[in-house]
């Protein structure tokens, strides 16, 4: 079991469950809406992907890129070890987008299928996302796997704190620019935001699993938890591959749960799945949550 968060690139990761399963797909939407129906256990599991349309970017594509770094690249221990200010500067950016994005149609038909299902069945969103906007869509049963942007964690003390402040500090104020041409950050360390607890002081840090990271015990043992449970997963968003959450629907298909994934794009992890529905998530997914 990985649970340090990675990314694998080979599309031969899934292989072994899909050579077992040799599964006959189908994009029959009305079939998977009845399995959907007939379900008590529902886990809807997302990505970047979904709140694409809310004008957040996404880790792949174009959107890939803060400045001239790979954001991926920035979301390390590594860099901020290296240079705290300029991952600062990233996550500052990355709160102001988030922050004045809205839910799409995609988290808000969620978010209205818990609501409405709610005494009939159990529904749990597991996210990959950080930006907040599956809560602020109304969602209430949610995972949040890899952390969230508006909290920070003391690198000292390591007390975890919700924090909502724009700018987090006065040093950020109208940084985080996102051009390839912006000069490298220079924000002194102590200019940063800090713990302001009296007898610490350390350095506050984004409470974000990043690449390289283990994801906290207790989250990830109540993700696993749903999904070796639920009758129907829908993954939606998420280019399935970075682990552990990358193999969380393909072990569920492989037991025997249904599984639909919604995405622009196939992945690596299509071949696992019973259901694949190609196009934007703020189209498809109100298509299959409506009644
Ligand atoms: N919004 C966020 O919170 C956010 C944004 C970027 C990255 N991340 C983090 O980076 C990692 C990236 O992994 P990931 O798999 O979540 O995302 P990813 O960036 O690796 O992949 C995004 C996936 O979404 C698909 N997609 C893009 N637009 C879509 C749309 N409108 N409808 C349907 N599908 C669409 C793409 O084809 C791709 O497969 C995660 O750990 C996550 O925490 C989070
Ligand atoms: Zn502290």
């Amino acid at each position: 079991m990985y649970i340090s968060l990675r990314v694998f690139r080979s599309s031969l990761l899934s292989c072994s469950v899909h050579k077992i399963m040799a599964l006959r797909q189908s994009s029959d939407m009305s079939k998977f809406k009845e399995a959907l129906k007939s379900a008590k256990q529902v886990v809807i599991l997302s990505g970047a992907g979904i709140s694409a349309e809310s004008g957040i970017p996404t880790f792949r594509g174009a959107g890939g890129y803060w400045r001239k770094y790979q954001a991926s690249s920035l979301a390390t221990p590594g860099a901020f070890k290296t240079s705290p200010s300029l991952v600062w500067e990233f996550y500052h950016y990355r709160r102001e987008v988030a922050a004045k994005a809205q839910p799409n149609a995609g988290h808000i038909a969620i978010a209205d299928y818990e609501k409405k299902h709610s005494s009939d069945k159990q529904i749990t969103v597991i996210t990959q996302n950080v930006d907040g906007l599956h809560a602020r869509a109304g969602t209430k049963n949610l995972i949040e796997l890899h952390g969230n942007l508006y909290k920070t964690r003391c690198t000292k003390c390591k007390e975890v704190l919700v924090n909502t402040d724009s700018p987090i500090c006065e040093a950020l104020a109208n940084r985080g620019a996102p051009d390839e041409n912006v000069v490298g950050s220079d924000i002194p360390v102590k200019d940063l935001p800090h713990c302001q607890k009296p007898d610490c002081k350390g350095l506050l840090r984004p409470h974000i699993v990043w690449f390289g990271e283990s994801l906290e015990p207790a989250v990830l043992s109540n993700a696993e938890a749903v999904m070796s449970t639920c009758d129907v997963c829908l993954v939606v968003g998420t280019s399935s591959v970075v682990y552990p959450a990358a193999m969380f629907a393909p072990q569920a298909a492989a037991r025997g749960a249904i599984v639909a994934e919604f995405n622009l794009e196939p992945t690596p992890a299509t071949p696992d799945f019973h259901y694949y529905f190609q196009g934007t998530c703020g189209t498809t997914l109100p298509e299959a949550l409506a009644e």
